[in-house]
């Protein structure tokens, strides 16, 4: 992985994608290929704002990680969000994941299981900041199931009766995915226009 990593750093690219979540990249980069987008990216843990929207904290990120490496960067902020805990973990998604963990989550839900997963995608460049939101509305299942990484082995997205990490087509279904689709619409578009 590590290899692969700094291979990917030699290359260029026309956008990059900056997060210390491998998992992420991987995804982004298989999702921006179909939409004929070539992804390099930056591992890089980046300071977060507290704010309980995700949005002000992935458009705060996009700056920070513009003015870091001077080039055209997407960044990506997640939340899961529980309806029977009010929206909790939302915001505090990674948090929570590394201390309770999915074990915690499941020992907290009883009957109602409904959740979103959100995805927001902050784009920036020298001339550009902006932000694309999407949502994916599901369950949380009653055990963990399937090997995935994060949320992905107790999230049951709409439609289907198996996990993230058990579904082979979650990168054409996703938060991701649909947040990612959101931002190459607008990106391909003004690209063409000389407009980025
Ligand atoms: P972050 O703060 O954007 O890194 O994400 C919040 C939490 O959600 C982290 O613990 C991530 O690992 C988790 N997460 C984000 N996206 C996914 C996903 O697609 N599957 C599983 N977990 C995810």
């Amino acid at each position: 992985m590590k290899l692969k990593v700094e291979e990917d750093m030699q290359q260029s690219f026309d956008l990059y994608f900056v997060s210390s979540n491998y998992h992420k990249y991987q995804e982004a980069k298989n999702i921006l290929d179909s939409f004929g987008i070539n992804l390099g990216f930056f591992k890089h843990e980046l300071e977060e704002i507290q704010s309980l929207s995700l949005k002000e904290i992935a458009a705060k990120k996009a700056v920070h990680a513009f003015q870091k490496y001077k080039k055209p960067i997407i960044v990506e902020d997640d939340g899961l969000f529980i309806d029977s805990l009010s929206g909790f973990p939302g915001p505090y998604s990674s948090f929570v994941f590394n201390t309770i963990g999915n074990k915690g989550i499941l020992k907290l839900l009883k009957r109602n299981r409904r959740a979103k997963f959100v995805s927001i995608i902050s784009f920036c460049n020298n001339k550009n900041s902006k932000s694309f939101e999407a949502k994916v509305d599901g369950t949380i299942s009653k055990k963990q199931n399937g090997q995935g990484w994060g949320y992905d082995p107790i999230f049951i997205p709409k439609n289907s009766n198996k996990t993230f990490a058990d579904l082979s087509n979650k990168n054409e279904l996703s938060h991701r995915y649909k947040a990612l689709k959101k931002f190459s619409n607008w990106y391909l578009h003004n690209l063409e226009s000389n407009d980025l």
